[in-house]
């Protein structure tokens, strides 16, 4: 198996991108924090379908976690990434120090509006989507990408970045993966590994809340009483309840009706201290 080659400056990075370019080779991007699993693997095995060349980026980006959140414990397991990375047989792997990305005199940030403001991460995370965004779009420049995947468990996330790349006219597609799950119906994410064993068997009523408020919002119940019952039932299994919504799929407007397709369900909530946060179409 040949080994990724491991990329830590931006002048390295792109003289294997320029490399690959002279000998029109297309590139998948696939922007990842680390501490990979079967989700960010789905991702890759895309990232290989659509484009000859795949770069991995593992960093994790200070600038989208806020001071009280989990930046400093944010699982870092860089030897077991690359070893998986290896198996996946990507290209390169772009792994930049924060002084690389973030050079002293460092003074630029997009701020996105938008989806960005719906109400949802960005009321709870307020910093969230402009550090995002302006790591997002470094990284476009710096690996040059014709696609960039992203899970659909993020999906402000996505509609965020797709919005992004519009307006800005990067020249890049953005693809959304379908959420992976565990056989209990929980979204994978790294911070599952914060879940204490009681948390994490009550961790799957996120999903079945979804489902379940996903197939009564199609039947005709009226959207509000679902959303009030899906939200009762998880402030019942234990967890703090920050938003369980009804958004254009699209916009992440608020809907008035179920006519307002397509529907997207979107939940954040937190048991412990860990946070998760979920979405299905309805
Ligand atoms: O989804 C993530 O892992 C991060 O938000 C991303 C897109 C890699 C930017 O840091």
């Amino acid at each position: 198996m040949k080994a990724p080659q491991v990329t830590r400056t931006v002048p390295a990075l792109r003289r294997i991108v320029d490399a690959y370019r002279r000998r029109g080779d297309t590139i998948a991007l696939v922007p990842t924090m680390g501490a990979l699993h079967r989700g960010h693997l789905a991702l890759i095995r895309i990232a290989r379908k659509r484009a000859r060349r795949v770069v991995v980026s593992i960093f994790v980006n200070p600038t989208q976690f806020a001071p009280n959140e989990d930046f400093a414990s944010y699982p870092r397991r860089f030897t077991a990434d690359l070893a998986a990375l290896e198996a996946e047989k990507i290209d390169v792997v772009w792994a930049p120090s924060a002084a690389v990305m973030y050079p002293e005199g460092f003074a630029t940030r997009i701020e996105p509006a938008g989806a960005a403001q719906a109400g949802l991460e960005d009321k709870f995370r307020p910093h969230f989507f402009g550090g995002v965004a302006t790591v997002v779009c470094k990284l476009f420049t710096q690996a040059a990408p014709d696609f960039a995947l992203f899970g659909e468990k993020d999906y402000q996330q996505l509609r965020v970045i797709t919005q992004m790349a519009k307006d800005l006219d990067l020249p890049v597609k953005i693809v959304g993966v379908p959420t992976v799950r565990e056989k209990d119906g929980l979204a994978l994410s790294s911070r599952n590994a914060y879940l204490s064993a009681e948390e994490r068997a009550a961790a799957p009523v996120l999903y079945r809340v979804l489902k379940a408020s996903a197939a009564r919002i199609k039947q005709g119940d009226a959207v509000e009483l679902v959303l009030d019952d899906g939200r009762n039932e998880i402030i019942r299994t234990g967890f703090a309840l920050d938003y369980l919504e009804a958004r254009h799929a699209l916009t992440l407007e608020p809907i008035a009706s179920r006519d307002e397709v397509p529907i997207r369900l979107l939940v954040a909530a937190k048991i412990g201290k860990t946070r998760l946060i979920d979405n299905v179409a309805v």
